[in-house]
């Protein structure tokens, strides 16, 4: 710690990343990016170069380096672990790939209750790989940075499983949850078991936070989410809570959906970029902290847009503890990785009395 008298009161302890999840006042507004390491950066590209995704993902030196990287050339506040949601599949029994263009392709997708029977729960340590690149981020960020692990929610990875893919109308995933609840509940609870265990090598391994991406939980109308995937949610958010670190709960298009999203307990919610950050805010409630939420192509804009879009998001903010700047969604390929690092800049620059006058 070397913060001096004021971190041994217990008024900077921590740095500014985590103590924004846990609603404590912090000296500038923490940012970090959906998908900071990405095609988007030359260095991820010249890497990739030479290596596929998986290949880089199940490298820990490879994964270290491609997050430490990009955290470094952004300056932000923390540094997300380089894996990919779909990980755990393969250790449940399902092989997938990457096509170039088409985004993951599963070979033999879940879809009936047989199918959601043969999948195993019991080889969470085969993903080890990624709580070894944990390790090595974490040893050379100290505590400098917030080191955030990461999973898929279980319904998130439900629909990958059943789809095979992305999928536009969901419904093979919403086939099976009507007409098949008991195989859909075994599969959300098989879930729960892996990534349960997945999470606990993350956070052994040095991870601060956890980030849950629900990226397509905004597929589902209020009463079908309450339904079909909140308690799945909620049961993850509270095991990973139990290890004793704060959960980052994460989806898109999920207006309707905040309330509910927070009921699962999670630390922080994740906000797209839909509403009014303090419109958003109010459904969440204030008792959690929020993430977000520019909207990823706002990083196409002229500077001055941008810096207004940047500023607008934190004077909603408002100074209330808890805010955490992100976008609403992931950094796409064609992004200016200069306009990314302005925004870094622009955030950490942001006094509220200024913004006011
Ligand atoms: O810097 C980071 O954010 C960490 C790395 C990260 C990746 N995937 C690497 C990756 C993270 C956090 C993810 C999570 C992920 N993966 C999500 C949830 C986040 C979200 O966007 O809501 C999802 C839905 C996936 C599944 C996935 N992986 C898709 C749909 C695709 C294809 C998309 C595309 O643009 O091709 C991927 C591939 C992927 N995962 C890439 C990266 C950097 C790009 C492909 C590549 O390098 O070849």
């Amino acid at each position: 710690m070397n913060q001096g008298s004021a971190a041994s009161q217990g008024l900077l302890e921590g740095n500014r990343f985590i103590r924004a999840c846990l609603r404590k006042p912090v000296d500038r507004t923490p940012v970090w990016f959906l998908r900071q390491a990405g095609r988007y950066m030359q260095e991820y590209r010249d890497v990739r170069k030479h290596h596929t995704l998986i290949e880089i993902c199940k490298k820990p030196e490879l994964a270290a380096e491609v997050t430490i990287t990009a955290a470094e050339r952004l300056g932000v506040d923390a540094a997300i672990i380089f894996a990919d949601l779909l990980l755990p599949l393969e250790p449940m029994g399902l092989d997938f790939e990457f096509q170039a263009g088409e985004g993951p392709v599963v070979h033999h997708p879940v879809r009936t209750a047989e199918d959601v029977k043969a999948l195993r729960t019991d080889r969470a340590d085969a993903l080890a790989y990624v709580a070894q690149a944990i390790e090595k981020v974490a040893g050379h960020f100290k505590d400098r940075l917030g080191i955030i692990g990461f999973c898929g929610a279980p319904f998130t990875l439900a629909s990958y499983m059943i789809e095979g893919g992305g999928s536009r109308n969901y419904i093979e995933t919403k086939q099976l949850m009507y007409r098949n609840p008991t195989a859909w509940s075994s599969l959300l609870d098989k879930l729960v078991t892996v990534l349960t265990a997945y999470c606990r090598l993350q956070v052994d391994a040095g991870a601060d936070v956890i980030q849950i991406f629900d990226s397509w939980v905004g597929s589902l109308s209020l009463s079908d989410y309450r339904e079909y995937a909140f308690d799945a949610s909620r049961r993850l958010v509270r095991a990973v809570q139990a290890m004793g670190v704060p959960v980052i709960h994460f989806g898109v298009e999920t207006a309707g959906l905040l309330e509910q999203m927070s009921q699962t307990g999670a630390d922080v919610i994740g906000l797209d970029w839909h509403q009014p950050l303090d419109v958003a805010w109010r459904s969440v409630g204030h008792t959690r902290a929020v993430q977000g939420n520019l909207d990823p192509i706002t990083l196409f804009a002229p500077e001055e847009i941008l810096e207004l879009k940047v500023k607008e998001i934190l004077r909603l903010a408002n100074g209330r503890p808890g805010h955490i700047f992100n976008l609403g969604h992931g950094i796409v390929p064609a992004t200016p990785v200069e306009n990314v690092a302005s925004v870094v800049k622009m955030v950490h620059g942001f006094r509220l009395e200024e913004a006011n006058v």
